[in-house]
């Protein structure tokens, strides 16, 4: 009927146009109105028909885990955080300096040869950026900014260019730093031999301080504790073998000097822990490279769920 309208005069197009929209408006709403009636006579039938049930068992879905390190990392953390350390952070591609001068380490240490690390280009001004090769640095800037009393603990990731079974060019540490007055070796043994402790949950774990030598601290030691071991099983704790779990010694006179304490007035402790290692020795993991093998099996077999690991956390 709209397509004759075309035909008519003017006057009659006019009304005619006029009723025939009122009228198909009129159609298009009794169309819809129909629809939905119609459509609600269809649910009201399937809900009369239908019915779900619900005593079926839920398909079991596979929930992502805490990762073995991450998980080894909070422990650390929080265990210190106990002890009063506040977390710092650093930089990963550091320069010399704060990876080696100001650490007391001079030229020619072995450190510092090219192997030992991964080095950017050298800049126009002589200076060659790196991936730094353990998270002490984070001691330089720590002082060079903060006034003493200083309690850190600095999680991060290192590099240095190996790679076998117990090695690989990416790891992680986990470094402790503290400056204050009057602090000496017992302090050291103290703090380190309850961190172990509590980390290994082993109360009366033996441990012991070997010499040692880092450029940094001095004296120097490796902390070890006791295990005992009978073929592929390593037992923490018992026994009269021992296992080097860190390094660790009171800072360097001259690490101190480089960032303005005065050495007769501040002493501190330092320590260096491997956050793979630790993993290895708690969780009894074999091999250092499934570390970085993301392959899920592995994963939901020694990761942590994700609950268990945040619970009652004090620093996440
Ligand atoms: N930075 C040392 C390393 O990576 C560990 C360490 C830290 C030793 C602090 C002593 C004190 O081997």
């Amino acid at each position: 009927m709209i397509k004759t309208l075309g035909q008519l005069d003017q006057e009659q197009r006019k009304s005619r146009g006029k009723e025939l929209n009122t009228l198909r408006d009129q159609i298009n709403q009794a169309i819809e109105k129909q629809r939905e009636s119609l459509e609600k006579i269809e649910l009201e039938r399937q809900i009369a028909s239908e019915t779900i049930d619900i005593s079926l068992a839920p398909r079991s879905r596979q929930l992502g885990t805490i990762h073995p390190l991450s998980q080894a990392m909070y422990e650390i953390i929080s265990i210190f955080s106990k002890m009063g350390f506040k977390l710092a952070e650093g930089p990963d591609i550091e320069d010399d300096y704060h990876n080696f001068t100001a650490l007391n380490i001079p030229a020619e240490h072995p450190a510092r040869q090219e192997q030992d690390t991964f080095y950017f280009a050298k800049q126009v001004d002589g200076n060659q950026l790196l991936l730094r090769t353990h998270t002490s640095p984070v001691q330089i800037r720590t002082m060079s900014k903060t006034p003493p009393p200083i309690r850190i603990i600095v999680p991060g990731r290192t590099y240095r260019s190996d790679f076998d079974a117990t090695h690989t060019p990416n790891f992680h540490q986990i470094e402790g730093l503290l400056i204050d007055k009057g602090i000496h070796f017992g302090h050291l043994k103290d703090c380190l031999s309850n961190f172990c402790r509590e980390f290994f949950e082993v109360d009366n774990l033996p441990v012991r301080f070997r010499p040692a030598y880092f450029p940094f601290t001095e004296p120097s030691a490796e902390m070890e504790i006791g295990c005992s071991r009978s073929g592929n099983e390593l037992k923490i704790g018992a026994g009269d073998e021992w296992l080097e779990v860190l390094g660790c010694g009171m800072v360097h006179p001259n690490v101190l000097k480089n960032c303005n304490i005065d050495p007769s007035k501040h002493q501190g402790l330092a320590f260096g822990i491997g956050i793979e290692r630790m993993a290895i020795l708690k969780y009894g993991i074999p091999d250092l490279r499934s570390f970085y093998e993301s392959d899920l099996r592995w994963l939901h077999h020694y990761g942590f769920s994700t609950f268990e690991a945040l619970s009652g956390d004090p620093v996440l």
